[in-house]
C-alpha cells in the first residue's frame, strides 16, 4: 500500500500534536482572498459571533435527521469504503464499474496505471449517454422527470427521461448526417437551454468529442479552441437572454468560424427568434431543419471504455488554455458516484446546480452526474437577479429544490443585495446545500447556513478541478462535522498528500503543495494533443504524483484546508484565468510594450484583475478603456481587467523577472513587504507606490 493512504488511514481520528513551524492564521487562506474589512463581516453577524466563526475551531455536526435516511450514514460505513478502495482498488473500482454502468463487452482489467498514464477498465464497451438515459427507462422509470427547465424570460419545460432520449436520439442522428462520426470533435457554444445538454449527450451518444465553449467567452477564444481541438463541427444559438437583453451568439461564431479552418458545417438553435441571422450557405443549418424531422430512435454506439467522452479548455499557468482530455466510463462512474456520495441522493430530490454547462461543474453536475443517477435536475438559463434579486429564491420556492449547489461569488452577491430577497420566500424544501469553485469565506458559510439553510442543511464545500472530473475532497452530509472554510476529508479513493518542495510530506498544519498519491477513475487523460504539456504541468514537479496547483494544510483532525494556487492562475468569481493569458492579450494591442497582470482580493469576485501596463505614447483614460474592450475582445468579459495602471517601467529582478509579489502588495493597497533585494531598480517601487 502506498505510503500516503498508510499514514491517511493511520491517523485516524487522532489528534496531531501542534508544531511549531510556520502557522497559518486560522483563518489564513481566507484573509488573502477577503479581507476583514470588507463589507461582508458586519452585515449579517454581530460582531461578537464573527469573532467566534473566524476561529475555524467551530465545528457543525450533521442534523440527527438528516444521517438517519443518509447515503453514506456512519463514520465506520465511510472508513471501511475508503479503506476498500485504496487497499484493493481493483477489486473495489471493477464492483462499482459493473453495479453503477451499462456494459455492452464486458472489461478485462480494472486499472493499468503507469504515472502518468492511467486506463480504466481496460477492453470494456460502454456508452455515457446510455447510460445517462436509457438505463432508467429500461428500468421502468422513463417518466420520471430527468429536466426541469426555466428560461430567463419565464418559460418552463419539464422533460422525462424518455423525452430526454428521444431529442438526445434525433440531435444524435442530425450530427451523423452533418458528417460528424467517433472521434470527431463539435464545438458547443450555447446559452444554458436543454438543447446544450441534448448536444452533450448526443455527441456521446455516437462517440464525437464535445468542446463546450462557455458562451461568454470572446470569437478569438472560440477560434482558438476550435483550431487547438481540430474540431469538426459546431452547434450553437442565434443569441441567449442575459438580464433581459439578448445577446446575439452567431454573429460572434461566424467571427470566429472565419478563423476555423477545420470546422465544415455549423448547427444553429432559433433560441431568442433574432431576425435576420446570418447565416452561410452550405455551412449553417437550423436546429429546427435537421434535428426535429429525425425518428428520435438511434441507439448508443458501444464505446471503448478510454474513448474521449469530451475536452474542456481551462487555464494552466502559462501560454493558451489547455483542452484537458476525460474518457468515457472512468469519468462517468466518478460522476454519478461522487454525485451519489456527496449529495446524498433521493429518488425524490430536485437537484439544481447553479453553474453553466460551459464549465466543468455543469459537465459533471448538471449533466453526466445527476443523469446517470437518475436525478431530477432544475436548469435556469440566465441571470441570478432578473427580473429581481429574489430570482433563485422564487425558484427554489416555485420547484421546492432540495438540494441547492452553488458558488461562494454567488453567496456573496446575495449577501450584498440583502436579506428581503431571501425572506420572501419559503425555502423549507432544501435539505442540503453545496458550495463549488473557490473557497467559502466563512462569513459567507455562516449566512448560507443561516439564512438560505436555516441551521438546518449540512454545507458541502466541494474541492475539485477540471482536470480531477469530480469531487475529490468534500464533507459527506451524513457524517462528517463542518467546519467553515474546509473542504474536510477525501472522498473514497482518494489519497492525497501535501509536500514541500522537495517532495517530502508535511506535518499537520504546514501548509504545501497538494498532490493526489494514486489513481482515480475520473482523472484527466491528458492535455488534447500535448503530451509533453501534461507531463510537464502535473507530473514533473513531484514524481510520481499528480500536482494539482493548490496549497493546502490538513489540521489537527485531518482536515483540509485549501490556500490558493501555487502558480499564476487567479480565480475570478469562481473562474480560473491565467495572469498570462490576460498579459499576452494586453500586450497584443499596438500600444502596449508590457503589461503584468496580478490578482488582487475582491469583496464579491474573490479576485479581481489588475494590470500593470507601460505603453508607447500618451496614457489616457481613453486608452485605458480600449484596453479594458481589447481584452474583452480577445478572450472574454470574464478576463477583463478590474484596473490598469499605466506604469513607466515594471519592478524587474536583475535577470529581468518581472517582481508580480511586489505588484500583488501594491495592487491589493498593502504595504510592500519582504525581500526587495533582488530588484534591480528601486525608483520604479517608489514610482509605483505614488502613482495612485
Ligand atoms: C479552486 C472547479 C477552495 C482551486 C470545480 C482549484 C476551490 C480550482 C474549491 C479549480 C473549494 C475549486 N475550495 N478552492 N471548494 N473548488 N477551487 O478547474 O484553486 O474551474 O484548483 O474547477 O478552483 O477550478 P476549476
Amino acid at each position: 500500500m502506498p505510503s500516503a493512504a498508510v499514514s491517511y488511514l493511520q491517523k485516524g481520528g487522532m489528534r496531531h500534536q501542534a508544531t511549531d513551524g510556520p502557522h497559518f492564521q486560522p483563518n489564513g487562506f481566507f484573509s488573502d482572498i477577503l479581507p476583514r474589512e470588507s463589507g461582508f463581516d458586519n452585515m449579517t453577524e454581530p460582531s461578537g459571533q464573527i469573532d467566534h466563526v473566524l476561529n475555524e475551531s467551530r465545528s457543525f455536526p450533521p442534523p440527527a435527521e438528516f444521517t438517519e435516511k443518509a447515503v453514506i450514514s456512519s463514520m465506520e460505513q465511510y472508513e471501511e469504503i475508503y479503506r476498500r478502495a485504496v487497499e484493493d482498488r481493483d477489486g473495489f473500482w471493477g464492483e462499482e464499474a459493473r453495479q453503477h454502468l451499462h456494459w455492452f463487452e464486458p472489461f478485462q482489467e480494472v486499472c493499468q496505471w503507469e504515472a502518468p498514464n492511467a486506463k480504466w477498465f481496460v477492453g470494456g464497451k460502454t456508452n455515457a449517454s446510455y447510460n445517462c438515459l436509457d438505463r432508467h427507462i429500461e428500468a421502468g422509470r422513463g417518466d420520471k422527470v430527468a429536466i426541469l427547465w426555466e428560461g430567463e424570460p419565464g418559460e418552463t419545460r419539464s422533460i422525462t427521461y424518455q423525452e430526454l432520449r428521444t431529442e438526445v436520439s434525433k440531435c444524435a442522428a442530425a450530427l451523423q448526417d452533418l458528417g460528424v462520426g467517433v472521434g470527431d470533435v463539435v464545438s458547443i457554444y450555447m446559452p444554458m437551454t436543454p438543447e446544450l445538454a441534448i448536444t452533450m449527450l448526443a455527441c456521446a451518444r455516437i462517440g464525437a468529442v464535445h468542446s463546450v465553449i462557455f458562451a461568454g467567452f470572446s470569437a478569438e477564444s472560440i477560434a482558438d479552441r476550435n483550431q487547438d481541438a481540430g474540431a469538426k463541427l459546431m452547434v450553437t444559438a442565434d443569441g441567449l437572454y442575459r438580464r433581459g437583453k439578448v445577446l446575439a451568439l452567431k454573429e460572434t461564431v461566424d467571427e470566429a468560424l472565419a478563423k476555423s479552418p477545420t470546422v465544415e458545417k455549423c448547427l444553429v438553435l432559433k433560441r431568442v427568434g433574432q431576425d435576420n441571422v446570418p447565416m452561410q450557405e452550405g455551412r449553417d443549418v437550423w436546429w429546427h431543419d435537421c434535428v426535429d424531422s429525425q425518428s428520435g430512435d438511434l441507439p448508443a454506439v458501444p464505446l471503448d471504455s478510454e474513448a474521449s467522452l469530451f475536452i474542456l479548455y481551462t487555464s494552466g499557468s502559462t501560454g493558451k488554455p489547455k483542452g484537458i482530455r476525460h474518457t468515457t466510463a472512468g469519468y462517468n462512474l466518478w460522476a454519478k458516484r461522487t454525485f451519489e456520495w456527496v449529495f446524498d441522493h433521493r429518488d425524490d430530490d430536485v437537484y439544481w446546480c447553479t453553474a453553466d454547462c460551459g464549465w466543468i461543474t455543469g459537465h459533471s453536475y448538471i449533466v453526466y452526474g445527476p443523469l446517470t443517477a437518475g436525478a431530477t435536475c432544475l436548469m435556469y438559463e440566465g441571470a441570478p437577479n432578473f427580473p429581481a434579486e429574489n430570482r433563485f429564491w422564487e425558484l427554489v420556492e416555485k420547484y421546492k429544490v432540495t438540494i441547492l449547489y452553488t458558488a461562494p461569488t454567488a453567496i456573496r452577491a446575495f449577501i450584498k443585495w440583502g436579506d428581503e430577497h431571501v425572506d420572501k420566500h419559503d425555502l423549507s424544501s432544501l435539505r442540503l446545500l453545496g458550495s463549488v469553485g473557490e473557497g467559502i469565506n466563512p462569513e459567507a458559510w455562516m449566512w448560507y447556513h443561516r439564512k438560505i439553510g436555516q441551521e438546518r442543511c449540512p454545507i458541502v464545500d466541494t474541492w475539485w478541478q477540471t482536470e480531477t472530473g469530480g469531487i475529490m475532497m468534500s464533507p459527506l452530509p451524513g457524517i462528517t462535522a463542518t467546519k467553515p472554510g474546509s473542504c474536510t476529508r477525501p472522498l473514497p479513493g482518494i489519497v492525497p498528500a501535501i509536500v514541500n518542495e522537495s517532495g517530502k510530506s508535511v506535518d499537520a498544519n504546514q501548509g504545501g503543495m497538494l498532490c493526489i498519491a494514486q489513481p482515480w477513475p475520473g482523472m484527466l487523460r491528458g492535455i488534447w494533443g500535448d503530451e509533453e504539456r501534461f507531463v510537464d504541468q502535473y507530473w514533473s514537479k513531484v514524481p510520481g504524483m499528480y500536482l494539482t496547483g493548490d496549497n493546502a494544510r490538513q489540521d489537527e483532525d485531518d482536515y483540509y484546508w485549501i490556500m490558493g494556487r501555487i502558480d499564476d492562475v487567479i480565480n475570478v468569481s469562481g473562474h480560473r484565468l491565467s495572469t498570462i493569458e490576460v498579459e499576452s492579450a494586453l500586450v497584443s494591442h499596438e500600444l502596449v510594450c508590457e503589461a503584468a497582470v496580478v490578482g488582487r482580493p475582491d469583496d464579491l469576485k474573490g479576485q479581481a484583475i489588475s494590470a500593470f501596463v507601460t505603453v508607447t505614447g500618451e496614457a489616457s483614460e481613453e486608452l485605458r478603456k480600449e484596453l479594458k474592450m481589447h481584452v474583452r475582445s480577445q478572450i472574454g468579459a470574464l478576463a477583463q481587467p478590474d484596473d490598469i495602471r499605466f506604469t513607466a517601467s515594471l519592478p524587474k529582478t536583475r535577470s529581468g523577472k518581472i517582481m508580480r509579489r511586489l505588484l500583488r502588495d501594491i495592487a491589493s493597497g498593502q504595504e510592500v513587504v519582504g525581500d526587495t533585494s533582488t530588484l534591480e531598480d528601486y525608483s520604479v517601487l517608489a514610482k509605483l507606490r505614488t502613482d495612485d
